[in-house]
């Protein structure tokens, strides 16, 4: 995203009080201003913009050689160097022997920016660490299966995690369709493009819904659909190690290593590890 610089420094009261900004206040003054910028394309893009209807995004189906729900890690990319050519899987890095949860971030997860913003997102906002730890945490089904991500995702961290935070991770992904004015979540526009304008939520995404919303942990997967929401912007970057200390508190790294434990999920696990293996 560009900086409208001008509006940026108005917006803080012009030059000298940004002078006397310490070097952490205006990163996280600009993080804001980027973030308050991202909401307004957001609300005028659905206004202005044609989304696609279910039937629609149904037909596609027929055109498609992989389908949507598929996992990240499976997906090709294109090249950017060469954006004729067709789209190749990467190569991945090999990972250590026995990996740890942050080795996952490194050596698989791409830039793993979304999660990583989420989590300062939630950090800044003095959310809990478990809820900090979720936001972390919360598309990593998306990895393995983009279909009910929130289910594979609180699986594959079930094992290591508190179960409230499984809890926030599992849940999310019902409640992402449904807002909250008490905590100012409303309906993403993305969703319009994604599910289809006139989508409505099947009925298990219904029940889970009104289960979550009873829950005495509903705030926790509540806050990471708050922190979810606007956390894809290109233009913030976080460091990993941000997260270290926390993920130290409350995740149980296996001795092992993830995927050699022994654990119910460690196929889970092993499949990020090599999604090459033929069977
Ligand atoms: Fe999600
Ligand atoms: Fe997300």
């Amino acid at each position: 995203m560009s900086i409208d610089r001008e509006a940026l420094i108005r917006s803080l009261g012009g030059e000298a009080a940004v002078a006397g900004m310490s070097h952490e206040a205006r990163a996280d003054a600009l993080e804001e201003f980027q973030i308050a910028a991202l909401d307004a394309t957001a609300a005028a893009r659905r206004e202005t913009e044609k989304f696609p209807t279910v039937a629609e995004l149904e037909a596609q189906i027929d055109t498609r050689a992989t389908r949507r729900g598929m996992g990240k890690i499976f997906r090709a990319a294109r090249n950017k160097a060469d954006p004729d050519a067709p789209p190749r899987v990467p190569r991945l890095p090999k990972m250590p022997e026995k990996p740890a949860l942050f080795d996952f971030f490194e050596f698989r997860f791409g830039s793993g920016a979304h999660l990583k913003q989420s989590a300062a997102l939630a950090k800044r906002k003095g959310c809990s660490e478990e809820v900090v730890l979720a936001c972390l945490l919360h598309d990593l089904g998306g990895f393995l299966m983009k279909a009910d991500h929130g289910y594979y995702g609180a699986q594959l961290i079930e094992p290591y995690v508190s179960e409230k935070v499984a809890f926030a991770v599992r849940y999310h992904q019902a409640l992402r369709f449904y807002p909250d004015a008490d905590y100012a979540y409303e309906y993403p526009v993305r969703y319009f493009e994604a599910f289809g304008v006139d989508y409505v939520p099947p009925p298990h995404i219904e029940a889970a819904y009104e289960f979550a919303r009873n829950h005495r942990w509903y705030e926790e997967a509540r806050l990471v659909t708050t922190n979810d929401l606007y956390a894809f912007n290109p233009g913030v970057r976080i460091d990993i190690d941000e997260f270290r200390e926390i993920a130290g508190r409350h995740f149980r790294q296996p001795a092992e290593g993830l995927g050699f434990d022994g654990s119910p999920v460690a196929h889970m696990w092993r499949t990020l590890i090599n999604p090459d293996a033929p069977l």
